[in-house]
């Protein structure tokens, strides 16, 4: 029954004072399975989100290409509105499949809810602007994902809000430069590329300490490897393009977290329009089902190729966080299940030619940027990411000439190995 607020649309009385317009909560998940016990990251992924019994009785979730969703009459518009009918409105708020996504990654995560967004950068764009506000501060951690740091440092500062780095891992500095007004602690973990692990811990509490909220990118990571929830972290973000998705064959990006916390991200994703088509989750939802078979592979193909790549003449340095030699091993043990695809490595007494040649020879590799997908990708950060910048700002943010990015994809190790051999012979 319609509530004090509610117009009586038989009577004729004047229209309520509208409440909440833009997109409704996301509800709460429902279990799948009648088992109280917590369920394993294979079960979520296949199952999480999704009814037992769909349209159609189709055993998948169907894809539903709609702009817009239609009402029965004016009482189940303002049902819907006064939040007593959870349902679709339009298209930019929500579609059906969405919602599962968002709840299987929530699942995943082990956080109350998630919000979805067209890709990675627009979810980390979509969290800052809904809770930043002029005259506030962020400290970010350096090493990152360039496209983030550009965003806080170009663009931020356009909006009056500050972005203050420090070097990775210094967590005494992290908290030196919070001030009365710094609102969000920023990191990436493993951070791309040079795949430093952040003491979680450490980093929650000097947040807790100083009231100021955390954020933790775990792209490299995914929710198979990591848990910055379980360790009091506030946001996780992923792109989902990559490992989440698997397949190099969508964008997407999410962002985990608090149902309290993440209603202003969804309302503003609501006016942004950065929500993914039907089709795109579609895909998404498909890769996930193996999620867990495929993390396994790359966990085991990446520390398999960042083994033989640390005995090889030839490499000078390897950044993983699973091997013993990797500055951050022990956070990387402590907090990690498996250390992920990406092998980032130096060639010894290489120049930049030299370097891009051991690419160009790469068979199985082939040269792209992106990473987490069953294909294996291989690249030079310097002429991928990095080729406009000055050699003094490339100094600064830790890419040398030298430097290659492998994301292992999920082909046989032993392939892996050999492909390299000969690119490194070559
Ligand atoms: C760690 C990290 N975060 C965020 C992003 C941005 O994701 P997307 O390309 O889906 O916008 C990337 C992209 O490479 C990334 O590596």
């Amino acid at each position: 029954m319609p509530t004090s607020t509610s117009p009586d649309t038989k009577t004729g009385a004047a229209a309520p004072h509208p409440t909440t317009r833009l997109p409704m909560a996301q509800p709460k998940p429902t279990a799948t399975t009648s088992s109280a016990a917590p369920q394993g990251t294979g079960t979520l992924a296949v199952h999480a989100g999704e009814a037992r019994q769909k349209v159609g009785d189709s055993i998948t979730d169907p894809i539903f290409c709609a702009s817009t969703y239609t009402f029965t009459d004016t009482q189940s518009i303002i049902d819907f509105i006064e939040q007593r009918q959870p349902r679709e409105e339009y298209g930019r708020y929500s579609n059906p499949g969405e919602r599962v996504a968002e709840q299987k990654l929530a699942a995943l995560e082990g956080a109350e809810s998630s919000v979805l967004f067209a890709s990675g950068m627009a979810a980390f764009v979509g969290v800052l602007m809904a809770k930043l506000n002029q005259g506030d501060e962020v400290v970010f951690f350096d090493e990152c994902y360039r496209r983030s740091r550009e965003f806080c440092i170009k663009h931020l500062a356009r909006f009056g809000v500050e972005t203050k780095t420090v070097r990775t891992g210094d967590y005494d500095a992290m908290e030196a430069a919070i001030t009365p007004r710094t609102r969000m602690l920023i990191s990436e973990s493993p951070t791309n590329p040079h795949q430093s692990c952040i003491d979680l811990d450490r980093y929650a509490e000097i947040g807790r300490r100083n009231g100021v909220e955390t954020m933790i990118d775990a792209t490299l990571a995914t929710p198979y490897n990591l848990r910055p929830i379980d360790a009091g972290i506030d946001y996780v973000l992923h792109s989902c393009t990559k490992y989440l998705g698997g397949h190099n064959d969508l964008l997407a990006g999410s962002v985990a977290g608090s149902f309290e916390a993440l209603e202003s991200v969804r309302n503003l994703r609501g006016i942004m329009g950065a929500i993914n088509q039907p089709q795109t989750v579609y895909l998404l939802l498909r890769g996930l089902k193996t999620f867990e078979l495929r993390m396994q592979r790359h966990n085991e193909n990446g520390l398999a190729v960042a083994r033989y790549l640390e005995a090889h003449p030839r490499i000078e340095k390897v950044y993983y966080p699973g091997l013993e030699s990797h500055r951050d091993h022990e956070h990387a043990t402590r907090y990690m299940r498996g250390f992920g695809g990406l092998v980032t490595f130096l060639v010894k007494d290489a120049d930049w030619r030299g370097t891009a040649d051991v690419v160009d020879a790469a068979q199985l590799g082939r040269i792209a940027p992106s990473l987490g997908g069953v294909e294996t990708l291989i690249e030079q950060p310097l002429v991928m990411s990095y080729y406009e910048c000055t050699p003094e700002e490339r100094e600064s943010f830790g890419i040398p000439d030298n430097m290659i990015r492998l994301s292992c994809g999920i082909e046989d190790a032993a392939d892996l190995i050999a492909d390299l051999e000969q690119a490194l012979r070559a």
